[in-house]
């Protein structure tokens, strides 16, 4: 990086955070599951997960999270000229979710729009690379609007269950850091092709060598933080609070562990357990009712250390480490804008988690259920009641979504059940523009 980019700010000048409208316990997935409740609560250190409803997906979570940015008057939306879109739960191997948040969103035509995958990285790795093109000054004064969008799935029954989640976080990125200001160190990333987690395109669940998995992730916080402290001379003292990738709370405290072995000024006061509490734990309490959000989980930790009822953390730095299987991963470091306080209440994500219902774990099995079969062809049904995007099918092999200028177009009013036949946008004028296959 030149001395010219060093003297320019950039990072994350605003954030909305999106989760899904219902959660589930772990304590009632453990009973259902005949394990005890304290392994879910102690030994993985979660208490509820997001469960999306089968009309909310990674592109509504997304396209929701984008409105409430853009509604808070963050940005004036022709200022945005790039969307990037992080996320391992992509809906096609081909059109992006990116193309879905431009067109909801209402963004220019002069806009780059793409995804970036590399497992819970892609959040990450989207931040940097928006936050490069911004400082690159091809197109002055534009900002870029990333959203880290997933939905955690795995088998039912299997290890990984109660580690499951959903959450999409929307960060606008420029030169006005408010929220979170990317200090200019040089770069700690660390790349090794692992098998330790996975999602094959025929599966809509994620599979994973769990154990090997967190020693791989361990293995790259190694690398990454060996390289940072390298090249800083700093050590994990130099953070007032450290966020680390949590696809479950306890992977947080182990992480946090093998940082205080390795840091060259030597163990925290107290012992490094005693330090998580202190400097980790309140970047962790939303994690604890979202669960597994992959590439949005480190900025789901960010929101909830700005939304923390009893921090102020203004000025605050911090040490963010990022972990995508597969592998990738990066330490990065940041301060908190100097007005941290205004983002309470304001990033959505207390409103999302007050909004939430319960589920039992027979509505649990069925949301699961439902979700699977609105991706068959032919599923489409216009969705009922609510407000807002939603997921309402797949027709004619093309993912339908209800939107405001859907609505608009065709006078149909969210509350109304139709057919798929009455209600399908195909009906009219769209039925000439088939999919065909090879085209
Ligand atoms: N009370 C309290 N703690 C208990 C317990 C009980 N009754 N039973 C087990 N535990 C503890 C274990 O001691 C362990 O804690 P430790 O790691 O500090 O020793 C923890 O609960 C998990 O138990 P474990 O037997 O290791 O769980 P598991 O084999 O069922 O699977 C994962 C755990 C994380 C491997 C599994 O959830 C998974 O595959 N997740 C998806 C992949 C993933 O998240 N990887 C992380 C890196 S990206």
């Amino acid at each position: 990086m030149t001395m010219e980019l060093r003297e320019r700010r950039i990072g994350i000048e605003a954030l909305a955070v999106q989760l899904p409208r219902s959660y589930l316990d772990l304590g009632v997935l453990a009973r259902a599951n005949g394990t005890d409740p304290a392994k879910y609560y102690f030994g993985l250190g979660g208490r509820r997960m997001a469960i999306p409803s089968a009309d909310e997906d990674s592109v509504v979570l997304a396209v929701r999270a984008a409105g409430v940015l853009l509604a808070d008057r963050a940005a004036d939306v022709s200022s945005i000229g790039m969307v990037l879109v992080g996320t391992e739960s992509g809906v096609d191997a081909a059109k992006p979710i990116a193309s879905y948040v431009h067109r909801m969103a209402g963004l220019p035509s002069d806009c780059r729009v793409l995804d970036v995958q590399h497992a819970c990285y892609g959040g990450t790795g989207a931040l940097r690379l928006a936050a490069a093109w911004v400082l690159g000054g091809a197109r002055p004064g534009r900002k870029a609007l990333v959203i880290a969008t997933d939905v955690a799935r795995y088998d039912v029954g299997s290890p990984g269950e109660p580690t499951q989640g959903a959450a999409a976080v929307a960060m606008l990125v420029g030169e006005e850091p408010r929220v979170l200001e990317l200090l200019p160190y040089p770069e700690a990333v660390h790349a090794a092709e692992v098998m330790d987690f996975w999602r094959p395109t025929y599966r809509s669940t994620a599979l994973a060598d769990g154990h090997y998995s967190m020693q791989c992730y361990l293995d790259a916080l190694e690398s990454c933080w060996r390289r940072f402290a390298g090249a800083t001379g700093l050590g994990a003292g130099a953070f007032d609070y450290l966020l680390y990738h949590t696809p479950f709370p306890k992977m947080a405290l182990k992480a946090h562990r093998r940082l205080c072995e390795l840091s060259p000024d030597g163990p925290p006061a107290g012992g490094a357990d005693a330090d998580w509490e202190r400097r980790v734990l309140p970047t962790l309490w939303a994690n604890m009712e979202v669960g597994n959000a992959y590439s949005a989980s480190l900025f789901v930790s960010l929101a909830g250390l700005l939304e923390h009822s009893e921090i102020d953390a203004a000025g605050a730095r911090l040490g963010l480490f990022s972990y995508g299987s597969g592998s990738c991963a990066e330490f990065l470091a940041g301060r908190v804008g100097p007005d941290a306080s205004a983002w309470r209440n304001r990033t959505g994500l207390r409103d999302a988690l007050a909004g939430r219902r319960e589920l039992t774990y027979e509505a649990y099995l069925r949301s699961r259920r439902s979700y699977e079969e609105q991706g068959r062809d032919g599923s489409f049904r216009a969705a009922a009641g609510g407000a807002g995007p939603a997921f309402c099918g797949t027709w004619n092999h093309q993912r339908i979504y209800r939107d405001a200028a859907w609505r608009s177009g065709t006078g149909w009013t969210s509350g109304e059940e139709r057919t798929a036949e009455e209600a399908s946008p195909f009906r009219a004028g769209h039925a000439s523009r088939g999919a065909q296959a090879g085209s």
